[in-house]
């Protein structure tokens, strides 16, 4: 009963997740109001900071408190979309302001084809009802994190012109 409501909760996130990246990626100029960085950034990086933080505190929790891997899973699901959903306004938002200048769009665009594998292969190992398939994307979801936090230090490190 909890997973089919759960599930209901993914569809419902990920309409959000739709239709606000259409709306970032269409009025992108009237979105960008400033706070030090863009506030879209200011996003990009909220999102971002709970997926590297929870991720591994997920990792270490589960093992240590197996009595509350239920809750843990939860938090993780609810979490990561949610954080999804900032990180795909700040990605729709960059589109739409570099859509002239598609060069531009370089290792912010990889990281979020990395993470929508991730949402993918986390969903279907969450909610497919056939374990077979979930053997196959158990491997991709959770190797695939190695190259997201790769790829997240050195898109940080451009985001603060630090490289
Ligand atoms: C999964 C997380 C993230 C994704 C998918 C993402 C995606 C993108 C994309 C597609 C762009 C357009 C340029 C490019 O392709 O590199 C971009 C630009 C930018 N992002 Fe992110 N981003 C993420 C996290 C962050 C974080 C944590 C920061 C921290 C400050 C950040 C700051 C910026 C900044 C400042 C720009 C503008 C760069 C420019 O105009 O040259 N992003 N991001
Ligand atoms: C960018 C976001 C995400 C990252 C970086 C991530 C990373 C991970 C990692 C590293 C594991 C292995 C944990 C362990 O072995 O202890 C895991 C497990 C799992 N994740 Fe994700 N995940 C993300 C988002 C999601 C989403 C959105 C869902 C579902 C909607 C999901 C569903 C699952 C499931 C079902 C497991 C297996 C449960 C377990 O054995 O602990 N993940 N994830």
């Amino acid at each position: 009963m909890k997973r089919k409501l759960d599930f209901w909760l993914t569809l419902a996130i990920l309409v959000f997740v739709l239709t606000f990246s259409v709306l970032a990626y269409a009025y992108w100029y009237e979105l960008l109001f400033f706070i030090d960085v863009s506030f879209i950034h200011w996003i990009g990086l909220g999102g971002t900071i709970f997926i590297v933080t929870f991720v591994p505190i997920y990792y270490v929790l589960k093992r240590n408190k197996p009595r509350k891997l239920k809750s843990l899973l939860r938090i993780h699901v609810f979490g990561n979309l949610l954080a999804f959903l900032l990180v795909s306004v700040h990605f729709s938002q960059n589109l739409g302001r570099l859509a002239g200048f598609y060069p531009r769009l370089s290792d912010g665009f990889v990281l979020f084809l990395v993470m929508l594998l991730i949402v993918a292969t986390g969903i279907t190992e969450r909610f497919a009802g056939k374990p077979k398939l979930a053997r196959y994307t158990k491997p991709v979801h959770r190797y695939s994190v190695a190259l997201f936090y790769l790829i997240v230090v050195v898109h940080t490190l451009q985001g603060f012109n630090i490289i």
